[in-house]
């Protein structure tokens, strides 16, 4: 059976954005392949968050994670903190890693761009090393298969260069290289509701719809989405916030509505406010189990310590081994 790992930087509650892109994927693999899931929390350290939030975030997206329909029977589910041996091995492949290549990746440029850092010196390690800490999490239990989103395919390659050099370094055929993996043509792109292309939190916090909303909430949002004064051609372009609230309703609607909208605006009927409407009902009916699922889960303390501490135990195992084999391929040996 193939190895599948993934995780997720706790900034937050998990979005549309994130159930689509990810989580939709890890719960089909969960059926055919030996996965681990995690809480990518040492990640997120790499921006300081305060410890009440950290811990806050932490127990969301696990919360987030059970109610969307991952199954602690099926798959391991822990936070990336409770296995001591990724930071080990992290530390490990930190002397296979280039400053060069780590200067280089696009993640990190972009973080210096968008928080406007103009002097290295404010670059903390952390930063820099981040892709080497991932390829630390998915080599921990030699995964085959890592199912994320598009901007993290350059992490992955890095992965597999850092896997390879191990190999090559050491003469043997120890780490596979592992593939950034999605289910191809489904891939759908969720935008957000302020006009931008992708949603997405960081950047604006209105633009997401949350799994955990509550349905007052998502109206209140999808209705204040982002339109203009309507098409006055047929079958005119669509301009770009307009084709996310399409994009969306493929998302979560039925066909026959998307097509009744399309028709609409093909005619240039369209009524937005209308359109908003259906949207927000449909991505009710949508959430609506998980979000029951989440209020649930929400109070159930001692049932996620004793899922995160089942799945700690149970990825150790895994991790164990794997740090236990490098130690000896390296010739770090006990006297
Ligand atoms: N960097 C990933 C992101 O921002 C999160 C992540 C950390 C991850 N470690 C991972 C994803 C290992 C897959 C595998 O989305």
């Amino acid at each position: 059976m193939e190895t599948v790992v993934s995780g997720i930087r706790p900034t937050g509650f998990l979005h549309l954005g994130n159930y689509f892109g990810a989580l939709r994927n890890f719960i089909k693999m969960q059926d055919e392949a030996n996965c681990f899931f995690f809480v990518a929390d040492y990640h997120s350290l790499t921006t300081h968050p305060k410890a009440s939030a950290l811990n806050e975030h932490v127990k969301n997206v696990l919360v987030d994670y059970l109610a969307a329909g991952l199954d602690p029977e099926k798959s391991t589910l822990y936070m990336q903190s409770d296995l001591p041996e990724t930071a080990e091995l992290y530390l490990l492949l930190n002397m296979l890693a280039y400053t060069g290549e780590l200067r280089r990746t696009t993640s990190l440029k972009e973080k210096i761009k968008n928080d406007k850092i103009n002097n290295e010196d404010n670059v903390n390690a952390g930063l820099l090393t981040y892709p080497v800490l991932q390829a630390a999490d998915i080599l921990i239990h030699n995964a085959d298969k890592v199912p994320v989103g598009k901007d993290q395919e350059q992490h992955l390659e890095m992965t597999r260069d850092f896997a390879q050099r191990f190999n090559y370094r050491y003469e043997v055929d120890y780490f596979k290289l592992p593939v950034a993996y999605n289910f191809g043509n489904e891939l759908v792109k969720i935008p957000g509701l302020d006009g931008s292309t992708k949603m997405s939190k960081s950047d604006n916090e209105a633009s997401c719809v949350y799994l955990s909303d509550s349905p007052e909430i998502i109206r209140k949002k999808v209705m204040k989405a982002v339109t203009d004064s309507g098409p006055i051609e047929s079958h005119q372009e669509k301009p770009q916030a307009i084709e996310n609230l399409f994009q969306l309703m493929k998302a979560v609607s039925t066909p026959e509505t998307l097509q009744f909208f399309e028709g609409q605006y093909d005619n240039c009927q369209v009524r937005y406010g209308d359109m908003k409407k259906q949207l927000a009902e449909d991505m009710i009916l949508f959430t609506a189990p998980i979000y029951e699922k989440i209020l649930e889960l929400r109070n159930n303390d001692d049932y996620l310590r004793k899922v995160a501490k089942q799945g700690a135990d149970k990825a150790r195992e895994s991790a164990a081994k794997t740090v236990k084999e490098v130690r000896e391929i390296i010739g770090i040996r006990s006297l």
